[in-house]
């Protein structure tokens, strides 16, 4: 799959940062994006400004007309690939509200990190003997999910050459072969160069606990735009 010729229908799952960032990304790369949330009707209701400042959802659909919005089911249904952008907590229950019969067969990009705020700062909800990217695996045996993003922050995901012009590493993890190759190329259609096969779902666990790591070098450079480069 060539993926900067063929054009794909994707349905994310997640209305914050991530999911829009990925969501204006796959439109200028000429894809058709659904994007999904508990209530469309809700979300568009919403005034406040997003968690990071940015604009309410209905402002930034107005922004982003390309865009259609629909629930976690309607999403996963028009998507051909799927991705996991909800706060990592919630990942199962969303995808199991997005039916089974929407989302089997299809390739998921989780990019979702396993945060539980109720224990403090950056603690991991799982860790070090299983992940969030293996529970999901596990809970939909027919879906190729792929561990991937997680590790960057959402401008950075989509824009990679803005930092170090694209000299720094990304990671896939997944069971299915084909699955990952279909992500490397979108991941190469977004700018990456280096994208790092980790191997089965089981190294999302590694992907994952990156995160500490990523936070204090974030704290050290105060910027979220930084990344690790895996030098051979
Ligand atoms: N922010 C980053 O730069 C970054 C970088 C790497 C990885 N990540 C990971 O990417 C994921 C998305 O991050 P984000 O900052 O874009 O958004 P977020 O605020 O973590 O998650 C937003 C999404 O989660 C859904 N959600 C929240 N509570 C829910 C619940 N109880 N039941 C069902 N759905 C629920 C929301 O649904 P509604 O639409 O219905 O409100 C919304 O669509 C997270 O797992 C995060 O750790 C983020």
């Amino acid at each position: 799959m060539n993926l900067m010729e063929v054009k794909m229908k994707f349905g994310i799952l997640g209305t914050g940062i991530v999911g829009r960032t990925l969501a204006v990304k796959l439109v200028e790369l000429g894809h058709a994006v659904t994007i999904g949330t508990r209530s469309p009707e809700k979300t568009l209701a919403k005034t406040e400004p997003d968690r990071f400042g940015g604009p309410p959802f209905n402002v930034w659909l107005k922004q982003n007309p390309k865009v259609k919005l629909g629930t976690f089911a309607e999403a996963a249904a028009q998507g051909e690939v799927l991705i996991c952008a909800t706060s990592g907590l919630t990942s199962l229950d969303v995808l199991k509200s997005a039916g089974e019969a929407n989302i089997n067969g299809k390739v998921l990009m989780d990019i979702s990190n396993p945060l539980d705020y109720s224990k403090g700062f950056l603690a991991l909800s799982v860790s070090n003997t299983d992940s969030l990217g293996e529970q999901l695996q596990r809970a939909f045996p027919q879906v190729k999910v792929v561990k991937t993003l997680n590790t960057v922050n959402a401008l950075v995901m989509v824009s990679p050459q803005k930092l170090a012009n694209g000299d720094h590493s990304i990671f896939v993890s997944g069971n299915d072969a084909g699955a990952k190759a279909a992500v490397t190329e979108i991941l190469r259609s977004f700018g990456w160069k280096d994208v790092i096969d980790l191997g089965d779902i089981s190294t999302a666990r590694a992907a994952e606990m990156i995160l500490p790591i990523w936070v204090n070098l974030r704290s050290q450079y105060k910027t979220p735009w930084v990344n690790i480069k895996v030098v051979r």
